[in-house]
């Protein structure tokens, strides 16, 4: 469809950046970026023509749209000549530019590569700045030495990039990370940006050794203003793979003191989920540091998100404890709920939630094992 697309509009369209990195490296991929010479929004207009499942946004201002299927995934395209309005109804200011610019414009070399999509050079390779011979050699090399200055989002692109592919940073490179760093340029970056680049890393598989890049590079203490116990230990790494995001997260600052974890909640913007489960994981530790009833236990523990529990266990000082509590908990197989309740005539009001409670108690303890036995605390 792009190949056709491109023909009729009459303009060059290439794959450009991450596809093309990941297709040459046999890396599993999934976002398309396209890049036309012309007008992208106009080329977008035309391809989703052809993809009666798709739904178009256009960013006008910025000369980029994306096409979006309904099973999640997308596709960008970007022009080099952007259009864009300084004011609505104001005439369009038109930016020449042109593909080995674009291209010079990007992070690094093995993300500056693009492969032609118009049927004359089909499939053709175009690398400008050596991006394949670094593909191959394993480096991360920036294109210009002010790439991290002008985003210092980069500098945990390298090195999420080189840990993902087991690559290393280029020399000027590497260089120009720790002078960065020294010179505070990561202040340039709002607390939203650098939260976003650091759940990316939480979401990559070997998240663990990037954590300690970002800690032995000094990377962590120029933003977080300490070298603070972050936890990213290495024997975790084939256990990491089954953990969600979120467990990620509590297990890397589960060493950390409270005052400490409220201290690096500053300095990142959480979503809802990921800020609430920090702050149960914070307030349990307090709870369960002094000594509880398994009844206690389980009104604490009965509506924390399972997650934060298993981080918990982690910890010595509460695993016995937990743990007898999980296995005492495995055994609630409650039938009985308050629609039941009702049905075997108990009035409606407070009276449910509390015979509710003695039932899930009873089970907690031992002391019933059947729904004919749950009958039984009802009625008596
Ligand atoms: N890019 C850049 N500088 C950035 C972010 C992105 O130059 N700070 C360019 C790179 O050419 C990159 C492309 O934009 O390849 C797309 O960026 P993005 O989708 O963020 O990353 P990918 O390279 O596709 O990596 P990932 O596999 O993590 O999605």
């Amino acid at each position: 469809a792009v190949r056709d697309t491109a023909e009729e509009e009459g303009c060059a369209v290439y794959l450009v950046g991450g596809f093309v990195r990941d297709l040459l490296l046999f890396f599993p991929t999934q976002d398309l970026d396209f890049v036309v010479e012309g007008s992208g929004g106009q080329f977008a207009r035309a391809l989703i023509q052809r993809m009666p499942d798709g739904k178009l946004t256009q960013h006008e201002k910025f000369g980029t749209a994306q096409i979006t299927f309904p099973d999640g995934s997308h596709l960008d395209v970007a022009s080099t000549r952007w259009e864009y309005y300084s004011f609505p109804g104001a005439l369009p200011q038109v930016e020449e530019s042109c593909l080995r610019d674009d291209l010079f414009r990007r992070d690094f070399t093995i993300n500056s590569m693009a492969i032609c999509l118009n049927t004359e050079h089909f499939g053709e390779l175009v690398d400008y700045y050596g991006g394949k011979r670094d593909l191959q050699q394993g480096k991360i090399r920036f294109l210009h030495n002010l790439s991290f200055i002008d985003d210092p989002t980069r500098m945990l692109r390298a090195i999420r990039f080189a840990e993902r592919y087991h690559f290393s940073l280029a020399k000027e490179t590497l260089e120009a990370l720790y002078t960065a760093i020294e010179s505070g340029v990561l202040a340039k970056l709002s607390v939203e940006r650098f939260t976003e680049e650091i759940l990316h890393i939480f979401k990559e598989i070997n998240y663990l050794a990037m954590g300690q890049t970002l800690i032995r590079s000094g990377l962590f203490k120029a933003w977080f203003g300490d070298d603070y116990a972050w936890n990213f230990n290495l024997e975790d790494e084939q256990d990491s793979a089954d953990w969600s995001l979120n467990t990620r997260w509590l297990i890397s600052i589960s060493d950390m003191d409270s005052p400490v974890i409220e201290k690096v909640l500053d300095r990142v913007i959480l979503n809802r989920s990921l800020r609430d489960e920090t702050m149960t994981f914070v307030s349990l530790r307090e709870s369960l540091s002094n000594p509880l009833s398994l009844n206690e236990m389980d009104a604490l523990l009965n509506k924390v998100p399972k997650e934060v529990v298993m981080v918990l266990t982690r910890d010595e000082r509460f695993s016995k404890l937990l743990t007898e509590y999980l296995e005492a908990s495995q055994k609630i197989n409650m039938s009985l709920n308050g629609k039941t309740l009702i049905q075997m005539g108990v009035k409606q009001g407070p009276e449910i939630g509390k015979i509710l409670d003695q039932v899930r108690r009873a089970w907690l303890q031992g002391r019933i094992h059947t729904l004919e036995e749950e009958k039984g605390i009802v009625r008596h």
